[in-house]
């Protein structure tokens, strides 16, 4: 894989990059994005060797991009593109269609630097990975830089296929992401304990699986813990769990490795957040840890009142002198509003992208980086 901080530098003056970033971000989530943070290095780094930058994102799964008008205010980029150029202090022009002869006069007629293309996924090309939407993307710029760990699980056109077409290199951020994750893939120093939290429990058993030798732990909170309570036939009542994983949330409900909450928060009959001993008993653990995998919160922490479980995790791992990777959109940006990032080693721009790479799935947009051969 090549990587844009050791290109040199004369070859990047005056050159336009195709710039891959994941902005698939929320809209209460904007004004502690970690994307949006991540964004600005590469913009920057950019930037400052007289490149014009035009951005790539996604937002959300459009459903029937053939009748894509009714969905395009609220999968719009609009409002991402307004905070990132407050993040990073520059205009950014928004393209609002994918004309590429248009966009690239334009581009080179204007005296501005930054340049973002809507939601690539209004575009069916995009997640068909076709080659032709990914050969009309190519045409805008001169090379193609992937700074969107987050959506490199994807095979989607401004993903894979534009590697094809453009000398590709991994990002500022990306390269953070890949050596981050190769300490803890490789030779996680022991104990090693997992902290997982959240929705969706199916990926997150994969984790689990790959790592089931070295780790030491796995701490539950969340929709996780819901579903083992629920596949041990323990009352969740309305609380969140994930219905279709009871069977395999079952068989691992067995094992000894994995730790339960022993007391939660509850109202209206449904679960918000861990207890306090239960934060006492994670905490203590966390300390012995020497390397911790976390991702998605222990409760409902949209509403403050159900953030304490996360947010104590997160002090406790300021505790421990390891390293930890911590990532999913919603615990990374309220480590962000509470401060806390200097607790962790490493914070990930991924979520589903993590879980993935973690349970050693093929990542497509790393592969088609390590691929390309102009
Ligand atoms: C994410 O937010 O996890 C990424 O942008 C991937 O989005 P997707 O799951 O819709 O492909």
């Amino acid at each position: 894989m090549k990587y844009l901080s050791q290109l040199n530098k004369k070859y990047l003056n005056g050159k336009t990059c195709l710039l891959r970033l994941d902005l698939n971000i929320q809209d209460d989530e904007l004004k502690n994005s970690l994307r949006l943070k991540r964004a600005s290095l590469t913009i920057n780094f950019l930037l400052k060797n007289n490149v014009k930058v035009i951005i790539l994102s996604h937002k959300g799964r459009p459903e029937n991009v053939s009748n894509i008008e009714h969905q395009k205010s609220k999968l719009s980029l609009k409002d991402v593109s307004k905070a990132l150029s407050d993040v990073v202090d520059k205009k950014i022009i928004l393209f609002e269609n994918f004309d590429f002869k248009k966009i690239k006069k334009a581009v080179n007629d204007s005296n501005d630097k930054v340049f973002m293309l809507e939601n690539l996924r209004f575009n069916s090309g995009e997640e068909n990975n076709s080659k032709n939407f990914a050969k009309g993307l190519s045409f805008l710029g001169d090379f193609y830089v992937n700074d969107a760990f987050a959506v490199s699980h994807r095979e989607n056109a401004s993903v894979c296929a534009i590697t094809d077409f453009l000398p590709s290199y991994a990002g500022l951020e990306l390269e953070m992401e890949i050596k981050a994750f190769e300490k803890v893939i490789k030779n996680p120093p022991k104990p090693l304990i997992i902290i997982l939290g959240g929705a969706k429990i199916s990926d997150k058993i994969g984790v689990i699986k790959k790592f089931y030798s070295k780790i030491s732990w796995v701490l539950t909170g969340g929709g996780v813990a819901n579903t083992f309570f629920a596949a041990k036939n323990i009352p969740v009542g309305k609380s969140l769990y994930d219905k279709n994983s009871l069977t395999i949330a079952k068989e691992w409900s067995k094992s000894k490795k994995i730790i339960f909450p022993q007391d939660v928060k509850i109202e209206n009959g449904e679960i918000l957040d861990i207890g306090k001993k239960t934060i006492e008993n994670y905490s203590s653990i966390i300390k012995k840890a020497k390397t911790i995998i976390w991702n998605g919160p222990m409760g409902y922490i949209e509403n403050e009142k159900y953030q304490n479980g996360t947010v104590s995790l997160a002090r406790a791992i300021g505790k421990s002198r390891d390293f930890s990777i911590v990532g999913g959109g919603e615990t990374t940006s309220l480590i962000l509003k509470k401060h806390l990032e200097k607790n962790i080693k490493f914070l990930s721009i991924g979520g589903g992208a993590m879980l993935w790479y973690l349970s050693g799935k093929k990542m497509p947009g790393l592969e088609a980086l390590d691929k390309n051969n102009f």
